[in-house]
């Protein structure tokens, strides 16, 4: 099998953790007999400096071939004061709209080594494993009309059949390979626009009969993701909800630099991890890959069909943490402190055990 992958390590330690992700999918792909070609791109920062815009169109086109993008970070001190549409994170949202990424997946799941660092009890956390999918190119953030003037404001929340039916699919396929439970977080309680998206996500599930849809508001879900995080499996939800709750999700189980995430469209997927290019760390070996390297694990599932060389590299991470190697932000229990490189060879090297005991 041969894939293209589109590489934009941006700013900061994003280019530090894209070289952990490059080494680490090489490494995999070889054992599964896929050739990965790559093209690098600028993207951010690095790109204004060079060409006076964040995102070029070479980049946007170099995207457009690929199977699959992966991003490090963008922004930094440096460019904090240009012009709103020049600035490194304007490059985000214009590459997100670009490649049409309507869905963003978020997983949740709790190292055992790790259970002690979370804000959540023990016996609470333990075991936790859910993903999170929030519709990212409609809702209230791009809703018509709105505005404000001197008395008052006001934004639109809209969803077309269209828009729910896609992410729904995308969660029901998901849920299939998991534990086949659906959460679908809504506030249909008061807002139309939630009985809506209700009544076609479950129309969408009568083509999934074999996964279980459970309706739940958000104010309900936020305070059961704290109480009892384990009954969840996947949750599907709305931009604004979803914007929330996977922040809750993805803070109870582990550091910024540990927490990957996916951002799938019809065509394209975009793959990075959630932190940003952390300007404090940059250009020290310090930055924790895990993040980044979770995001190439999501990349062989969702975008390759290896759902087993994902499943090895979340192992080999594992392994890795509970052996005590730690990067500088995730040091709280005093480990084995590591730099990223050192990190990026253990958890390669415990790869290939993991994979030779197969
Ligand atoms: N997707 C993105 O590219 C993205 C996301 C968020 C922020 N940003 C941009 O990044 C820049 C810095 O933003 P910020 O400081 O608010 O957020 P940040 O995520 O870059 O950093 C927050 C804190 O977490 C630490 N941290 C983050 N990732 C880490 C890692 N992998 N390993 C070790 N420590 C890590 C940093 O050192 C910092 O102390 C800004 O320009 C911001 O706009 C970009």
């Amino acid at each position: 099998m041969n894939k293209k992958v589109a590489l934009l390590p941006g700013d900061g330690i994003g280019t530090e953790v894209m070289n952990s992700a490059v080494k680490l999918m090489h490494h995999v792909s070889k054992k599964y007999d896929l050739t990965i070609e790559t093209t690098e791109s600028l993207m951010g920062g690095c790109s204004y400096d060079a060409h006076g815009t964040p995102l070029t169109d070479e980049t946007i086109d170099i995207c457009y071939q690929a199977d699959a993008v992966l991003l490090g970070a963008v922004g930094g001190y440096k460019w904090e004061d240009l012009e709103h549409h020049l600035k490194p994170e304007a490059a985000l949202l214009k590459l997100r709209k670009s490649l049409g990424l309507f869905t963003n997946i978020r997983p949740a799941k709790v190292y055992p080594s790790f259970v002690n660092s979370s804000s959540l009890k023990e016996e609470i956390i333990k075991g936790t494993d859910f993903v999170v999918f929030r519709e990212l190119t409609g809702g209230i953030y791009f809703g018509k009309p709105s505005g404000y003037d001197e008395n008052k404001g006001f934004n639109t929340m809209v969803y077309e059949k269209y828009e729910i039916e896609r992410i729904a699919h995308q969660a029901f396929k998901v849920a299939q390979k998991r534990k086949k439970v659906l959460t679908s977080v809504d506030k249909a309680n008061v807002l139309e626009v939630s009985q809506f998206w209700r009544k076609i996500v479950a129309e969408v599930g009568k083509q999934y009969p074999d996964v279980k849809i459970n309706n739940m508001y958000v104010d309900n879900t936020a305070m059961q993701v704290v109480r009892d995080p384990k009954q969840f499996d996947v949750i599907v939800t709305s931009n604004l909800f979803g914007d929330i709750i996977s922040d809750i999700a993805g803070m109870i189980t582990g550091s910024l630099g540990m927490l990957p995430s996916a951002s799938i469209g019809e065509k394209y997927a975009l793959y990075e991890p959630v932190h940003g290019s952390a300007p404090d760390i940059a250009g020290q070996n310090k930055a924790n890959p895990i993040a980044m390297i979770g995001s190439v694990a999501m990349m062989f599932d969702l975008s390759f069909g290896l759902q087993d060389a994902a499943i090895l590299i979340e192992k080999a991470i594992e392994k890795t943490l509970d052996q005590g190697y730690r990067t500088v932000d995730i040091n709280q229990d005093g480990g084995n402190l590591v730099s990223t490189d050192e990190m990026t060879k253990k958890i390669i090297e415990n790869f290939d055990t993991i994979f030779n005991q197969k």
